[in-house]
Order: C-alpha cells, then sequence, then structure tokens
C-alpha cells in the first residue's frame, strides 16, 4: 500500500490488515493507528526507494494511492509533480512487473479537460495542468509497464476518520460549526468520493477482480461543490451562509476542470463494493465525524 498516511490509503490499511500482510508505505514517520501492519518509509520521488521497498517484501498485489495531490502545488513545482505522480508510479509499477504482482493504480477526473463530463472510462482524456499530465502520465506508465494492472480513477475524496487532513467536507464542518461562512464553487461539477468507499472499491479491484484497464471508482452522484457544502451541511444539521463563488473569479494556480465527474456504471456492475450515493456518503462520514475524540 503505498500513500498509507494518506486519506485513501489510510482506510485501505485498516480494511486490508486484518486479513493479509500488508507492507505500509508512505514518506516519514507512520501517522496510522496501531494495527498489523508493517511501515516502510519511502519517497516515490527518488526513482528507487519505493521500488526497492516493494520488491524486500515480495508484494504480491500493489495498491498504489500515494501521490502529490496538492493541484496547486504541481503547478508551483511541476518537476516534482513529474517525479512524484509519473516517476513514482513507474518505480511502483516496475517492481510489479519485477514481482508478478498486481496492480492498481488510483488515479483522478483531472485527466480529463471538464469541458463535458461527467466521463465515462472510455472517454479521452485532455489533461490541463501539471498534476493531471503528471496523474495521467503515471496512468500510462502503470498501464505500460505493470503487465496485471488496473487504474482506479477517483474524485475529490474526503474522510472523517481520526487524523485524516483537512478537505473541502471537512472545511464545511468546521467553519459551519464556528459560524463563519464557506465559499464554494457553483460552476464545478465533481463526483465526491468517500475515502473509505474508494478503499472498499479499489480493495476488491485489487484483490477480488482480475480487471484490466481503466474503472471509475468515485461516489456515485455529480454534484456542484455548493449543492456539495449544502448536502453536508444538512446532514450535520449546520445552519450558515453558504457563498457561490465562479472559478474564474478566484486566482488559483492550476485550472480546474469544470464540468467533471465521473461515470461509475462500470464500477457498479463489476464490485461487490458499490459506489456510494452521496446521501450514503454522508452518512458514513458524518459517523465517522462523531467518532473522533473530542477537542
Ligand atoms: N484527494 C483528492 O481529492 C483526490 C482526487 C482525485 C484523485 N486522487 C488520487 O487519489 C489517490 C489517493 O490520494 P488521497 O486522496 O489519499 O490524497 P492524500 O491524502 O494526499 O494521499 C497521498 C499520499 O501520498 C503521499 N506522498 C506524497 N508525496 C510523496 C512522496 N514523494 N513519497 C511518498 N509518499 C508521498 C502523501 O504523504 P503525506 O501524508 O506525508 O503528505 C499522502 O500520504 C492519489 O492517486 C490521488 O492522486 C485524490
Amino acid at each position: 500500500m503505498t500513500g498509507a498516511n494518506g486519506l485513501l490509503g489510510g482506510e485501505a490499511v485498516a480494511l486490508l490488515a486484518p486479513a493479509h500482510e500488508v507492507l505500509a508505505v508512505g514518506r516519514g514517520a507512520c501517522r496510522l493507528p496501531p494495527g498489523r501492519h508493517r511501515w516502510a518509509e519511502a519517497d516515490l520521488g527518488d526513482g528507487r526507494s519505493v521500488e526497492r521497498a516493494l520488491r524486500e517484501f515480495r508484494a504480491e498485489a500493489v495498491l498504489h494511492a500515494g501521490a502529490m495531490t496538492d493541484v496547486d502545488a504541481c503547478e508551483r513545482d511541476p518537476e516534482q509533480a513529474w517525479r512524484v505522480n509519473a516517476g513514482g508510479t513507474e518505480q511502483v509499477a516496475r517492481a510489479c512487473r519485477a514481482l508478478g504482482a498486481r496492480l492498481v493504480a488510483v488515479s483522478t477526473d483531472y485527466v480529463f479537460d471538464g469541458e463535458a463530463g461527467p466521463y465515462r472510462e472510455e472517454d479521452v482524456p485532455n489533461p490541463r495542468g501539471a498534476y493531471a499530465r503528471s496523474k495521467r502520465v503515471g496512468e500510462e506508465a502503470a498501464l505500460l509497464l505493470a503487465p496485471d494492472c488496473a487504474v482506479a480513477r477517483v474524485a475529490v475524496v474526503y474522510s472523517g476518520r481520526p487524523g485524516a487532513k483537512s478537505t473541502f467536507a471537512t472545511q464545511i464542518v468546521e467553519r459551519l460549526s464556528r459560524g463563519e461562512p464557506v465559499r464554494a464553487f457553483c460552476d464545478q461539477l465533481v463526483s465526491p468520493t468517500l475515502a473509505a468507499n474508494a478503499a472498499a472499491m479499489t480493495c476488491e479491484l485489487l484483490l477480488g477482480t482480475s480487471y484490466r484497464g481503466v474503472l471509475h471508482t468515485s461516489g456515485a452522484t455529480v454534484v456542484d461543490r455548493v449543492e456539495f457544502a449544502r448536502r453536508v451541511a444538512a446532514r450535520f444539521g449546520l445552519a450558515g451562509e453558504i457563498v457561490p463563488v465562479r472559478v474564474a473569479d478566484v486566482q488559483l494556480a492550476s485550472p480546474r476542470p469544470l464540468r467533471s465527474g465521473l461515470v461509475v456504471d462500470r464500477a457498479r456492475a463489476l464490485l461487490r463494493a458499490q459506489p456510494l450515493e452521496l446521501a450514503a456518503q454522508l452518512d458514513r462520514f458524518h459517523a465517522e465525524w462523531q467518532a473522533r475524540p473530542a477537542r
């Protein structure tokens, strides 16, 4: 499991470790709660250390969720985006090839330009911006180098798990709870994806299927971000101001796909772990949030 300290990776380790021997790979120290996994510190950007860790562990299956995910940081430092998202995925894929291991490489709806979403697997990517380009190249590296490979695309990942990083969804809850307004794009359509749901789908894709190629494993509902914020607020019983803003009116380093979102019919047909509609995701998100230790 790469990106094990991350939103999706953390959920996947928790899911897999009780029944499998899991090597959790991340940069720096392990921030996961105690569990049955082993930890390896390795950098996706250094060209070798992740490949070495996977080979020493003799991995039989790899879920690759590690990535430089800050879209604007990627735009400001495209070389690092390339090293981590393209080069890092190449390392992982090379290790899988050498080991004969199955690979699921996690990717993004940002590989599309956002002119005509929601998108199906067979739609042609047209990445814009450094993050999108580096992830698209990572997809191709995985599919080209690892013979037994699926690429699982997700979008707008969020989690209420203790220790999970701040996301748009958690900021909605935190800001409205403090009585502060929330600014949200009214003109960007997305497929919000609860990390636990994506972890369930990608783990099953890895260990329970032999599917090869691209699969969309996001949440099942396409909404604009204002509507997403309203739905989060309603589920948490929070009143407060949600201020619609247009993407073009905000200075962003990296372009954003506007009409994005992913069609998940194929995942629905293939997997037992179903892509969740937003209402079901938010029930689970709320339960995760309630289980957080009081601060
Ligand atoms: N988050 C989203 O909204 C989103 C949307 C679409 C697709 N995705 C894709 O989903 C996958 C999982 O991302 P996520 O949502 O779980 O995001 P995340 O929480 O940012 O997880 C990414 C993980 O990769 C690690 N990482 C970054 N640079 C690294 C490096 N040089 N070496 C080793 N590890 C490194 C990060 O480490 P630290 O924890 O130390 O930062 C983090 O744990 C990624 O492929 C991402 O591109 C995410």
